[in-house]
């Protein structure tokens, strides 16, 4: 797959050097060049010593990126989001879209501006909610395994097409696909997200406020 990075931070990094070692070609795309080479170099770096099929991590602008995708991933901040998306232009239109984002601190979450569903409001993309439940350090990890389960990743999205194609990005990184329902949803795992991260930065362990399965009633 060409997957389309709108980033150069600590999430297109991340997924994207896994996405490179899988076998995929990466453009990243950021708002200074020198840095955004910087950073393509680096992940060139780690997935081939990590053993991937030694393909370089491509730069461009955010239209490039948005151009190059087969499946585009926007991971800037919030505060960046629009404009950003803006800049991507028409190519975003009717291309799944993975959106990672969640509101710049737990405190400043408002449920009122879903976020997802402004960014496919503005591109006319099939945006998939993905990836803003775990810190950018747990996407770096080959796998992503705890206790011997696969993490799961709840996705949000409506297009069949777009999720068949996320969930098989979410497979390369050794992590367990979720449905999450459809993108009216993912103003839930944004919530969930701003509440999570909350009880982490309060010194909670959140993982420990859900029940085992058995437990839940269902
Ligand atoms: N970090 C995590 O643990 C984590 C986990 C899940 C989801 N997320 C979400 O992932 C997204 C990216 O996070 P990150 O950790 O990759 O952040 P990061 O390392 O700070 O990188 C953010 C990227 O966004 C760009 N950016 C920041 N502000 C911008 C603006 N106003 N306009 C345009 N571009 C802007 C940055 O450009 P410069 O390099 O030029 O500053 C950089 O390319 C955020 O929405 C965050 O909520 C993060």
């Amino acid at each position: 797959m060409r997957i389309g990075i709108l980033g150069a931070g600590g999430m297109a990094d991340a997924l994207g050097t896994q996405w490179l070692r899988a076998g995929h070609e990466v453009m990243i795309s950021g708002r200074d060049p020198g840095k955004t080479a910087a950073v393509a170099t680096r992940m060139t770096s780690v997935a081939g010593v990590a053993g991937g099929p030694g393909g370089s991590v491509l730069t461009g602008t955010w239209a490039e990126a948005a151009a190059f995708g087969d499946v585009v991933m926007a991971a800037v901040w919030e505060a960046g989001l629009r404009d950003v998306l803006t800049a991507a232009g028409p190519a975003l239109r009717g291309k799944p879209l993975i959106d990672v984002t969640n509101s710049a601190t737990p405190d400043s979450y408002d449920p009122t501006r879903p976020i997802a569903q402004m960014a496919a409001d503005i591109t006319g993309a099939n945006v998939v909610k993905a990836f803003n439940l775990g810190h950018v350090d747990v996407w770096r990890m080959t796998p992503p395994v705890f206790d011997g389960r696969p993490l799961a990743v709840p996705l949000c999205g409506d297009d069949a097409e777009a999720l068949e194609k996320v969930r098989a990005l979410v497979t390369d990184l050794g992590c367990t696909p979720l449905d999450g329902g459809g993108l009216a949803r993912a103003t839930l795992l944004e919530a969930t997200a701003a509440f999570v991260i909350g009880l982490w930065f309060g010194g909670a362990d959140a993982q420990a406020i859900l029940t085992p399965m058995e437990h839940a009633g269902a």
